[in-house]
């Protein structure tokens, strides 16, 4: 048995349904970690490595073979290991900053929470194959219909398909948002909830006041 996961307190991410904002406030802790002079690597996931995005490829790829969940839950822990590997551990051990659009938390609200998959197979997978935790995480909170209505906005600007996780039903992200949400409840110190709900820039100017907070905390 592997040891628990460290918690890495550089490492901070950005969690929560599709449509939530994350690009917005990635950007905005991005700018303010560099206003102070840090070394900041921004990433996301899936993807963050070019293994990891054609990962990211197959992951959202509509198919007519359906993906089982399973399969996608080892997809997305095969990209999270590569992505840990070559980019999160060195940019965090050279003592940088990084920010990262999405990490395991989402697993256990996507493929555990929404998908059904057992909560204590994705720890195992985390402990084993990721082992580490971000120091802060913020949870950006939206309902399902005002979700929906700005990537509807965004898919009609960019005249984008909606990829395969992006065509599930209500019931799916509603079963995501309190998949986040049982999460935060269960970790209020690492994980921070904003509500999603409130103008880009208000969310922004949160998020960064509660960074700035949580470096206070660990000076
Ligand atoms: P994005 O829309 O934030 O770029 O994320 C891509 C999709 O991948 C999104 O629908 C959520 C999904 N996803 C999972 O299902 N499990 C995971 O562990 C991660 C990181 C993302």
């Amino acid at each position: 048995m592997t040891s628990a996961p460290a918690t890495q307190p550089r490492f901070l991410t950005l969690e929560g349904g599709e449509g939530a904002g994350k690009s917005t406030v990635l950007a905005a802790l991005r700018d303010a970690l560099l206003a102070d002079g840090e070394d900041v690597v921004c990433t996301r996931e899936p993807g963050g490595t070019p293994l990891a995005e054609r990962i990211r490829e197959l992951l959202l790829a509509q198919s007519n073979e359906v993906m089982d969940p399973h399969t996608e839950l080892l997809l997305v822990f095969a990209a999270r290991a590569q992505h840990v590997a070559q980019v999160i551990r060195p940019a965090l051990a050279r003592g940088a900053w990084v920010v990262c659009d999405r990490f395991t938390d989402s697993s256990f609200a996507y493929q555990g929470a929404a998908r059904g998959l057992d909560m204590a197979f994705i720890a195992e997978l985390e402990r084993g194959a990721v082992g580490i935790v971000p120091g802060l995480t913020l949870l950006l909170d939206l309902d399902v219909a005002s979700a929906r209505e700005r990537t509807r906005g965004r898919d009609l600007l960019g005249d984008a398909v909606p990829d395969r996780i992006e065509s599930e039903r209500d019931a799916f992200f509603e079963r995501v948002r309190e998949g986040f949400r049982l999460r935060a409840a269960s970790d209020p110190r690492r994980i921070r909830t904003i509500d999603a709900g409130l103008s880009a820039g208000l969310v922004a100017s949160e998020a960064v006041a509660i960074l700035s907070q949580y470096r206070e905390g660990l000076a």
